[in-house]
């Protein structure tokens, strides 16, 4: 898979790409992912990306030709599955959604930022767009990250043990069950006794258990679903 990112604050988009599972990802070939900073791509002397509102009103606008220019020399190079669009309007992103994108072949990601981008590149050239959440963050640049996250840890043999990403919350809509580890009791906390039983069969029913209830109490919603 290849992910190409659009953005005009490239700097946003280093750290999460350096480090631990990402970095592991990418530096194992499983993954390519390229940041493309939106001014080296405008014909304005001045390397401005956007402008001002038509009909008036507070906050530019990005523009359509430097976006173009981007995504049309991006696919000339070769094939995309989908042109996103980080966006607070967008469709919210979830774990299906994280599972279908980890199965696509090359993506592009284009981050919002000022008002946002004229009403004609989300027309043109975008084929999905997404939001990470209910608020408003500076630029989409975080969003992407979030994204690129949540997809690349799905990709095969991205996470060293295959069976880890398959019991995650929401795998199959519901939250993970409570998890502990040495020591077996901490200024008298003790570690439910079932779990040193060997009693494989009877850990996975309470796992089963503590998952429902941690999601009907704080998630019901999923449930519904
Ligand atoms: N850009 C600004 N806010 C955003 C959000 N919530 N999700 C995705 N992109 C955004």
């Amino acid at each position: 898979m290849r992910i190409d990112i659009i953005s005009v604050v490239p700097e946003l988009l280093k750290s999460p790409f350096e480090a631990s599972i990402l970095k592991r990802a990418i530096d194992a070939q499983l993954v390519e992912v390229i940041v493309h900073n939106l001014r080296d791509y405008t014909t304005d002397s001045y390397k401005s990306v956007d402008d001002y509102q038509f009909g008036g009103g507070a906050g530019m606008v990005m523009s359509i030709e430097p976006i173009d220019r981007c995504i049309t020399k991006l696919k000339s190079e070769r094939n995309y599955e989908e042109v996103i669009y980080m966006t607070p309007d967008g469709e919210l992103l979830d774990q299906g959604m994280a599972n279908q994108l980890s199965l696509k072949g090359n993506l592009i990601v284009l981050c919002g930022h000022y008002k946002g981008v004229d009403q004609r590149v989300r027309e043109h050239f975008i084929t999905k767009e997404i939001s990470i959440g209910d608020y408003v963050l500076s630029g989409g640049e975080l969003g992407a990250a979030v994204l690129c996250d949540a997809i690349i840890r799905l990709i095969p043999g991205v996470l060293g043990n295959e069976t880890s990403a398959l019991t995650d919350s929401f795998q199959d809509n519901l939250l993970a069950p409570p998890i502990y580890t040495r020591p077996r009791s901490y200024k008298g906390w003790d570690v439910p006794k079932l779990l040193f039983s060997g009693n494989f069969p009877e850990i996975e029913k309470w796992r089963e258990a503590k998952a429902y209830e941690r999601t009907k109490k704080r998630r019901p919603d999923l449930l519904d679903e």
